[in-house]
Formats: C-alpha cells, sequence, structure tokens
C-alpha cells in the first residue's frame, strides 16, 4: 500500500502540475475546485417547480450554506415538457410560469448560480425532450436564460456515441456566449475519466447513488479508482449527495460527506434544505471538511492502508503540505483505528486536528489512533511543523 501511495501521490502531483499537457483538461476557466450546490434529484425526483426552488434558494442563504461555499442551485429532470415550433424547449409553465429567465434571476440575486438538466439523447431519463439534435440551439437558449450549470444525462442514447455527443455539447456551450459548468452524467458507462477531463467539468463515475450505506460505499469503491483523471477543471463524480434524506444514520452521513471531500468530488446537496434537522445542516456546513474538498491542489484523495478487514485509512494531500486523513470504519462494530505515519508519508512529530470535533488533538510523533462509529469515520488534518 505504502509503495503505491508514493506513486500515486508522485503521479497525482505531477498530472495537476503537469496541467493541460497530461490530462488535457477542458479549458473553460470553470471548476478550478469541485462544484457545490444543490440538486432536486435524490429529494423530489419529477416534483420540481419555481416555489420550490425559490424557497431552496432562501434556505441556502438562511441556513449558512451559501457562506459555507455552495453555490449551485440546479433543477434536475421534467422541468420541461416540449419543444415549440422553432424548436426551442419549453418549460412546464402550470410549474414554472413566467419561465427560467425570471427563476435564474430570482437565484442570482441571492448571490448563488442556476443550472438545468437535459439529456444528450431523444429524450431525458423521464421522457421529456432532449438534446440530440438541439445542442447549439438548447446552450444558446440556456444562456439566454441566464444558467450557469448545466448537466446532461445519457437515457435514450441507442446508438450514439459518447464522447462524440458530449463534445458536441462542450462546442456548443463554448459559442453560447456565457460561462456555463458542464455536468457529464452517463453513468461511467463509456469509461467517461478517459475522455471526461477534456470534455467537462465533471463526469459521473457511476449509476445512481440510493439513500443507503452500501449504495454510498460502493460509489466510493468505483470513483476511488480513477483518481488520477481528477483536478482543476475536471472531476470524477460519484453522484450528488444524500445527506439528511434519512435513510442513514448522522455517523454514515458524516462518513458519505468525509469521503466525498476526501475524494474532491463535487458537494451537492440533495436534500429538502428548507426543513433540514441542526445535525444535517452541521454536517453540510463542515467548513474544515468543505476546505478539504475545495483545496486549491486539487488531488483526488486515495485508500492507503487497510489496517484491518473493513478498516481503511484515506488520504488527501493539500496545498499546504498538510494532509487530510479519513479512518474508515465499514464494519458494524465500533473499533480503534490506527493510522501510522509510514502510511501517510509522514516523518516526526506533527500536529493533527480533528475536522468534526473542530478540536486541536495535539502532536503525535509516529501514529494516531481513535475510535471509530460503526460506519463511520474519524477524520483529521494533520500537519507537520
Ligand atoms: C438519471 C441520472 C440521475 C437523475 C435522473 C433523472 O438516472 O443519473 O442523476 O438525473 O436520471 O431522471
Amino acid at each position: 500500500m505504502s509503495a503505491r501511495f508514493t506513486m500515486l501521490v508522485c503521479l497525482g502531483l505531477a498530472v495537476v502540475r503537469g496541467g493541460a499537457s497530461l490530462r488535457h483538461p477542458l479549458d473553460n476557466g470553470l471548476a478550478r475546485t469541485p462544484p457545490t450546490g444543490w440538486n432536486s434529484w435524490n429529494h423530489f425526483g419529477c416534483d420540481v417547480s419555481a416555489q420550490l426552488i425559490k424557497e431552496t434558494a432562501d434556505a441556502i442563504v438562511a441556513s449558512g450554506m451559501r457562506d459555507a461555499g455552495y453555490r449551485y442551485v440546479v433543477i434536475d429532470d421534467c422541468w420541461q415538457v416540449a419543444r415549440d415550433r422553432s424548436g426551442r424547449i419549453v418549460a412546464d409553465s402550470a410549474r414554472f410560469p413566467g419561465g427560467m429567465k425570471p427563476l435564474a434571476d430570482y437565484v442570482h440575486s441571492k448571490g448563488l448560480k442556476f443550472g438545468l438538466y437535459t439529456d444528450a439523447g431523444r429524450q431525458t431519463c423521464q421522457g421529456r425532450p432532449g438534446t440530440y439534435g438541439f445542442e447549439e440551439l438548447d446552450a444558446r437558449t440556456y444562456a439566454e436564460w441566464g444558467v450557469d450549470y448545466v448537466k446532461e444525462d445519457w437515457c435514450h442514447a441507442d446508438g450514439l456515441d459518447a464522447p462524440t455527443q458530449y463534445g458536441k455539447f462542450r462546442d456548443a456551450l463554448a459559442k453560447a456566449g456565457r460561462p456555463i459548468v458542464f455536468s457529464i452524467c452517463e453513468w461511467g458507462s463509456n469509461h467517461p475519466w478517459t475522455w471526461g477531463p477534456r470534455t467537462g467539468n465533471l463526469w459521473r463515475t457511476t449509476g445512481d447513488i440510493g439513500d443507503y450505506w452500501a449504495s454510498m460505499i460502493s460509489r466510493v469503491d468505483l470513483s476511488s479508482q480513477y483518481a488520477l483523471a481528477a483536478g482543476p477543471g475536471g472531476w470524477n463524480d460519484p453522484d450528488m449527495l444524500e445527506v439528511g434524506n434519512a435513510g442513514m444514520t448522522d455517523d454514515e452521513y458524516r462518513a458519505h460527506f468525509s469521503l466525498w471531500a476526501t475524494m474532491a468530488a463535487p458537494l451537492m446537496a440533495g436534500n429538502d434544505v428548507r426543513t433540514m434537522s441542526p445535525a444535517t445542516r452541521d454536517i453540510l456546513i463542515n467548513k474544515e471538511v468543505i476546505a478539504v474538498d475545495q483545496d486549491p491542489l486539487g488531488v483526488q484523495g486515495m485508500l492507503v492502508e487497510e489496517p484491518g478487514p473493513d478498516l481503511q485509512i484515506w488520504v488527501k494531500p493539500l496545498a499546504d503540505s498538510a494532509r487530510a486523513v479519513v479512518l474508515l470504519n465499514r464494519s458494524a462494530l465500533q473499533t480503534v483505528i490506527t493510522a501510522p505515519w509510514w502510511a501517510l508519508h509522514i516523518r516526526g512529530p506533527a500536529r493533527v486536528r480533528d475536522l468534526w470535533a473542530h478540536a486541536d488533538l495535539g502532536t503525535f510523533t509516529d501514529h494516531f489512533s481513535a475510535t471509530v462509529a460503526a460506519h463511520g469515520v474519524v477524520m483529521v488534518r494533520i500537519t507537520r511543523p
């Protein structure tokens, strides 16, 4: 594990420093750190409306989420119903009276950015009109409406080539005259970690997340395999957050959030932020964990050691040469996990800060141990003096 870690970190740093030459990232200047925000799908499915989006934007401000760094408010599937005679996409006028432009203006007035969903195929996953054949018109329409982020799905795309179709929409967005983050969502089915970096700002590496432990953790196991594809401008996307949707315990949600941050994953909340509990809010606005996700070095953290069955140590190197470390207990029993300095490539005494307790734990000589809850994490930042 140790040799693998050295190799991966060195490679990761080389890739980041090499920037365009090695990863060929999309050069649209956006998503230099992983995108953050909220998306309607995980909690609301098709039940979207202008009212919901306005109340959500208000709640993102009132809850402190905006100040903690959340930016994009994204309406997922089902906002669109048809195309008009000129081919222009039409929003559901009952749910979005006045259309999307005034809604985008409202979201912008709150200091947030606005996003929409479409599909690279002929229809969206819920059977609404897709973008196939309308790439340029849709990109122009979104730009006119004030859209800042587009997620493009991959349903009803039989016989189409993913790199070609997503490349078409990338080019259409580039011509649309507005900076728009491009989120590729083909569930990892066409090796997007190979062509995603030159095509979009983030690409899904997995199928849809469910609000339960086994689903969340299996997204970690998949997305972590492609760590070297990630970096400023382009990120692996293990899917949106389920924090606060009630299917997991708070320990499990803390693990979910910590692992997403360690993997430099997009942090798109997927709960009802209007009614969330204080515990959910405290998870989502943990600025110390968000800072790990948003660290400017932009290296996706990796699994470096498995000290026992179902026990793992994950490490993310940070710009100031500190390391974020997650002790992950995948077992159903509380246990002690020890992270030896050799596994973290640290020599000599180092300071440890607990990012969930918000407490400095002191200076440790050659290892750090902590009791970790079942299906839980302890997440620390380790700094050499
Ligand atoms: C797919 C995507 C989801 C969501 C739904 C909407 O399943 O992977 O994230 O956008 O479609 O229909």
